[in-house]
């Protein structure tokens, strides 16, 4: 299947399309949704996200954890809970939903590269999972705060000095990095020693997170290699992984899938004697990507002969700021007649008052587009939401899963009454 020149695989598992070209997301047609939900609308697969889930699972012989900056929504937490997955917080924001959503604090792990002394007693008197350090700051902090009654299980988070392949402000892993202990000045080592010293917290494991949207699976590869001398070295059991498997977002491109992926970490990992219980990943991305697609209204449509044609959705940056910030690309189709030619490109842009406000800078669509018209954007499951703003006090958009045939609301809309819900006078 493919809808306009959008192929299938970048859609979520349950689209489909009648004859007439009509896409339906779990037998619901798009229109539906718009009605019942205003646009712009964020339309999530559960099926598909609880699909890869398993997938994950069933692949890697160690402990899922979903990195939930991805899509932090409580109801992703549920789902994790359920799936049998941890949750990665790297904020008290964060950690919060994991317990709204019925997640033991026992299976969250807290992240961050500055936490704060609230953050890190919340995250005490939870009682989460782990506590992955990050500087010799917080190692001040945390035995400041450590009272001896609970002994926290900790994580030192490594810098093992990998360039992997993707976007510099995404890339996490190399020397010159604000998170983690630098391996090669030997930061890693004192630290990892400073925390055996102390009776305070137990050195549990060792964290790696090489950066986000890598394909090439070597560069993975690389990293459990550095981790695991260090950890046979230090003596110490756990190791985790990380995330950053890439996805596919545009035509053409293609990446592993997250059972693969999975599985080449735990035999890499294996081969080395570390698994089961003791192997940890951290995805985010691969898990909810492609699970949802971005339903919008076109209102204006502008040519300027010539030079280009711009369509204009109820959207923008701040429902999708990866464009903007990273030039990423994005696909975009009629979901109400998906099968007419999409063979004319054109820009689609936001509604916001920034002339970088594009979404698809050039998508294929077809030519007699009109104002009214629904339009999707496939792949915006990760990342969207969680880094969507008020830009122009524009109201954050609302979040339906689709699950069986039945749809649900799981975040509201925002109302404007809820854009100044923090105005004090
Ligand atoms: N673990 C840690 C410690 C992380 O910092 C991250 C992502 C992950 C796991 C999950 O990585 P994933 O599997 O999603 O690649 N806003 C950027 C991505 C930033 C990733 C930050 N950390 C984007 O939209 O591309």
């Amino acid at each position: 299947m493919s809808a306009g020149a959008v192929p299938g695989y970048l859609l979520p598992r349950t689209a489909s399309l009648d004859a007439r070209g009509t896409l339906s997301i779990g037998a619901i047609p798009v229109r539906q949704f718009a009605e019942r939900f205003e646009t712009p609308l964020f339309i999530y697969d559960e099926a598909h996200v609880r699909s890869l889930m398993r997938e994950i699972r069933a692949a890697f012989a160690g402990n899922v954890v979903y990195a939930s900056k991805a899509f932090g929504a409580v109801a992703m937490a549920r789902i994790a809970e359920e799936e049998g997955l941890w949750w990665d917080a790297a904020s008290e924001g964060e950690l919060a939903a994991a317990l709204r959503g019925g997640l033991p604090a026992s299976r969250v792990v807290l992240h961050g590269n500055n936490k704060s002394p609230r953050e890190l007693a919340a995250a005490l008197d939870a009682g989460v999972g782990r506590i992955v350090v990050d500087s010799f700051d917080e190692i001040g902090r945390l035995l400041t705060l450590s009272d001896g009654a609970r002994t926290p299980k900790v994580w030192v988070r490594i810098t093992p000095g990998i360039e992997a392949h993707t976007h510099e402000y995404i890339r996490t892993g190399q020397q010159d990095s604000k998170f983690g202990f630098n391996l090669a000045n030997g930061d890693a080592g004192r630290a990892i020693k400073l925390l055996k010293e102390t009776g305070k917290v137990e050195l549990a494991g060792l964290h790696c997170h090489i950066g986000s949207q890598i394909f090439e699976t070597g560069f993975f590869k690389e990293a459990i290699e550095i981790m695991a001398d260090l950890l046979f070295e230090e003596g110490v059991g756990e190791l985790c992984m990380g995330g950053g498997l890439g996805v596919a977002y545009v035509n053409g491109e293609s990446a592993p899938g997250v059972g693969e992926w999975g599985s080449f970490i735990a035999e890499a990992a294996a081969s080395r004697g570390i698994g089961g219980g003791n192997l940890f990943v951290e995805p985010g991305r691969s898990l909810v990507a492609a699970a949802a697609v971005t339903l919008y209204t076109i209102g204006a449509v502008k040519e300027i002969p010539g030079i280009r044609t711009y369509v204009a959705v109820d959207g923008g940056m701040s429902d999708n700021p990866r464009p903007v910030l990273y030039g990423s690309g994005y696909e975009a189709f009629l979901p109400e007649r998906a099968f007419d030619p999409h063979d004319t490109a054109m820009t689609v842009v936001g509604k916001h008052c920034e002339s970088g406000d594009i979404l698809v800078r050039d998508a294929l669509l077809p030519a007699d587009v009109r104002s009214g018209e629904l339009l999707v954007t496939p792949v915006t499951g990760a990342y969207g939401y969680s880094m969507g703003s008020n830009y122009n006090r524009l109201p954050r958009p609302g979040v339906v899963f689709v699950k069986d045939g039945s749809v649900r609301e799981v975040v509201r809309r925002e109302s404007l009454e809820d854009l100044f819900r923090l105005e004090m006078g």
